[in-house]
């Protein structure tokens, strides 16, 4: 018998989500035998109801570790497809396929494969935020919670082409002092917007708050520079991963954060510093793709199995090593 046909038939939801709504996801979760995960990015009732929320490489972990048949992964499709190649016999479902990430598409594997063509013998590093194709064409990937570790984990004399993100990559760079090290010119959308003028104005405005950076905003430099300028200590500027931001929000002895990344992580943080005024550098920097992913939607997924995320055997096999790497280096413990 398949499992839709031993799941009841509900209605289609027309209710704004409430207790009821988060019921029956975890019910229709448990009778799945699925875990359900959220990035941060994520709308609050989304994250409320999951399992587990976090970062990327957070949840790249929970999801190589899962014990559950299903994973139902809210977050974009590049992630979806992470947790596919670390868990290639799980079901993993989606709520919407059509969520896609604009800096995932700003490389593609042919695009890779001529870039490596001319640098022959260089490692290639690769953000998570990559198709399963472009990981196929990977040495290694990172995210922005262990990218510093990953390129310092390659010997010195390797030239490393790095990709596609070029605020993280200059993030990367000035860290490392590693100057062997290409850096594709792909940008998010989202993160590209939160502009260095905008984080200024934000400062003066409010000259006595720490600044929470995620590095793939194309006001990374600005931050550094201001801190650099004296125009904000240094130790009060914090470049950071979403995870990183969350660990920061609950050390932080400030009154007031200004934070620089998609406006969904505000959640995340009021509820892990609640006396904390968390304020974003740009309240419109608000990923559609993430926002795809609706109540209805994670519903729909639990209740139909949809939209399920499935990735070329042989793609998956090339790409394993290079996310298997990701998800040990700067593992608590794990060595690198
Ligand atoms: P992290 O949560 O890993 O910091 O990534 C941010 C991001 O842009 C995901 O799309
Ligand atoms: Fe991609 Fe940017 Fe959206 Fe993250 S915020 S999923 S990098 S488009």
């Amino acid at each position: 018998m398949s499992l839709s046909q031993v799941l009841p038939e509900v209605p289609p939801v027309e209710r704004a989500p409430d207790a009821a709504w988060a019921d029956e996801v975890r019910a229709l979760a448990e009778r799945r035998n699925a875990v359900v995960l959220a990035h941060n990015y994520q709308v609050p009732a989304i994250q409320d109801v999951a399992h587990h929320v976090g970062d990327s490489l957070a949840l790249s972990r929970i999801a190589a570790a899962a014990d559950a048949e299903t994973i139902v992964f809210c977050g974009v499709h590049f992630m979806a497809e992470t947790a596919k190649i670390l868990a290639p016999d799980k079901t993993v479902l989606i709520p919407d396929a059509r969520a896609g990430c604009s800096l995932a598409d700003s490389i593609t594997a042919d695009q890779l494969r001529a870039w490596k063509a001319e640098h022959p013998g260089a490692v290639v590093v690769s953000y998570v935020n990559t198709t399963a194709a472009v990981k196929a064409e990977t040495d290694v990937c990172c995210t922005s919670s262990n990218a510093v570790e990953v390129v310092e984990s390659i010997p010195a004399d390797r030239e490393v082409l790095f990709l596609p993100d070029q605020f993280l990559g200059a993030h990367v760079r000035r860290i490392t002092g590693r100057e062997n090290m290409r850096i594709w010119a792909g940008e998010c959308h989202v993160h590209a917007g939160i502009s260095g003028p905008a984080l200024t104005a934000k400062v003066e405005a409010d000259p006595d708050a720490e600044l929470f950076v995620h590095p793939e905003c194309g006001c990374a430099t600005s931050a550094l520079y201001l801190a650099g300028a004296g125009a904000v200590p240094a130790e009060r500027v914090k470049i950071l991963s979403t995870g990183g931001m969350l660990d920061a929000a609950r050390e932080t002895h400030a009154t007031s954060v200004l934070v620089a990344t998609e406006i969904g992580m505000l959640h995340q943080l009021r509820r892990a510093a609640p006396e904390v005024d968390f304020r974003a550098v740009n309240d419109r920097a608000s990923c559609r793709y993430m926002k795809m992913i609706t109540p209805e939607a994670l519903l729909r997924s639990l209740r139909e199995g949809t939209d399920e995320v499935h990735v070329d055997p042989e793609l998956a096999a090339r790409g394993r090593a290079a996310v298997q790497r990701m998800i040990e280096i700067g593992r608590p413990g794990g060595g690198e």
